[in-house]
């Protein structure tokens, strides 16, 4: 991952005194602005004062110097003319600038059409732009997005976040794959008899009703992070570990996955969930989905792979369990022994790192499997302790690189593989409910086991690895 720049550059958050921005961007920016290099200009719809905004960057950093270096602009989204007070802070004196979009989707047009009539767009200038999803409610407006952005920036200034890959361990599924000849002859249909990723949280949706109800797991979770985690379990060797290359494996792997089939998913809703503030009474809305997916491609043809995720679950945990196919179990003395799956289990959070469940023999007189695990604690590579995703996210955008962010295409094509799924559940009743601090709903399990494909797999339960 590329390191900060030393250059000074502006940054303009549009939605800066949102709590995206309090919880994580700041934060992030304040850890980065050390060299003072760093000036912010917070844009929004509330009458902030100077004084106020300073102290909001100073108790979200913990740095006065920070909070001397920003200011704070009032902006009407939607009045073209309102933009021109960004000109002072943005066309001072060169220095780079990087416009962050931290507001919800339905202004984004509002605030490119505005940037563009002040003369303050990005072509041909160092300029970029940061926007966080959710990018387009399906694939139809995933591509409108993508238009508006790249009929005012280069494809090189457009950086769309998924904090996911910003995390150390998504990125180190590179490095275990492709820099170890020990898995990589292993990663097909030959030798992997199934796939599966957990992305589950504890917590439920909080506060964040407002933005959760309309949304619902599968484009919460699902279309972004999910996919972009299979992408890389799975995606062919790139021919570089350039971002172009990158992303060129994970495009074209994600083309290979067929798009979900309703008839193969499962949605939920935690029992409770109505009762959240701002939640409608009747809400369909889907905290949990499961589903099947198929990549038609040589290497993984026929190889069931399942993802999950989830609120209001039993752990707090991310995941890729891969099941290695089962080596022939030996007779001892007539009788068969106990079979020990092969599990390669990429632990992204927490307790980051990479576990290897095997069979070993238990130690005594007699020969006897137990299951035993090899570990990676991908924490203790680290000098001091990992960075947050966020801090990843924004020193790359500061350096310009790109391997954190998922392009355009690769957008558009998840939208794709997830919108049968959203169309089908638009039109369908009330989600199975489940017990807080299950696992989800009941027909989450049996999508796993009807397909003859054992059962959801975690590390730590008594069939995970340890
Ligand atoms: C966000 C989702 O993108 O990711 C949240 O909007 C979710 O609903 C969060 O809680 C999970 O991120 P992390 O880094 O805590 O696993």
């Amino acid at each position: 991952m590329a390191s900060a720049s030393r250059r000074p550059t502006d940054i303009v958050i549009f939605g800066a005194s949102g709590d995206l921005t309090r919880r994580k961007i700041l934060p992030a920016i304040g850890d980065l602005s050390r060299d003072g290099q760093i000036r912010l200009l917070g844009a929004g719809r509330s009458a902030m004062s100077q004084e106020a905004f300073k102290d909001l960057v100073a108790s979200a950093t913990g740095s006065q110097d920070l909070a001397a270096r920003s200011g704070w602009v009032q902006l009407d989204y939607d009045s073209p003319d309102t933009y021109e007070a960004l000109k002072p802070a943005v066309d001072g004196d060169g220095a780079p600038v990087i416009y962050y979009l931290a507001t919800p989707p339905a202004t984004f047009g509002s605030i490119l059409t505005g940037l563009t009539h002040a003369g303050l767009s990005g072509r041909g200038k160092d300029r970029s732009i940061v926007v966080e999803k959710p990018l387009g409610q399906d694939a139809s407006s995933a591509r409108t997005l993508n238009e508006q952005l790249e009929a005012l920036f280069d494809e090189s200034q457009i950086f769309r976040i998924d904090h996911y890959l910003a995390k150390d361990t998504v990125q180190n599924v590179l490095a275990f794959r492709f820099s170890n000849s020990l898995f990589e002859p292993v990663w097909n249909r030959t030798m992997i008899e199934s796939i599966q990723i957990t992305a589950a949280e504890e917590i439920d949706i909080g506060r964040r009703a407002g933005y959760y109800d309309s949304i619902g797991a599968v484009r919460d979770m699902v279309q972004n992070h999910v996919l972009q985690l299979l992408a890389l379990v799975t995606m062919e060797p790139p021919t570089t570990f350039d971002p172009s290359d990158i992303r060129k494996a994970k495009q074209e792997l994600l083309r290979a996955v067929e798009p979900l089939d309703p008839a193969t998913a499962v949605r939920g809703q935690y029992e409770g969930y109505l009762d959240a503030e701002g939640v409608g009474r009747d809400s369909r809305r889907e905290t949990f989905a499961a589903a099947r997916l198929v990549i038609e491609n040589w290497r993984w043809e026929g190889v069931p792979i399942f993802v999950r995720t989830g609120k209001a679950l039993r752990r707090q945990l991310t995941e890729a369990v891969i099941r290695l196919r089962d080596a022939p179990h030996l007779r001892v003395g007539g009788r068969r022994q106990r079979g020990i799956p092969t599990l390669v289990v990429i632990r992204f959070q927490p307790d980051e790192g990479i576990l290897l469940r095997i069979g070993a023999k238990r130690p005594g007189s007699r020969f006897e499997m137990v299951p035993a695990g090899m570990k990676l604690e991908y924490g203790r590579l680290a000098r001091q302790q990992l960075p947050d995703a966020y801090e990843n996210v924004l020193s790359e955008v500061l350096a310009g690189g790109h391997t954190v962010f998922p392009s355009g295409k690769e957008i558009e094509r998840s939208w794709e593989i997830v919108d049968p799924l959203l169309q089908s559940w638009e039109t369908e009743g009330h989600p199975e409910l489940y017990a807080r601090g299950s696992w989800g709903p009941a027909a989450a399990e049996d999508l796993v086991t009807g397909q003859g494909a054992g059962r959801w797999m975690t590390s730590g339960d008594e069939a995970g690895t340890q």
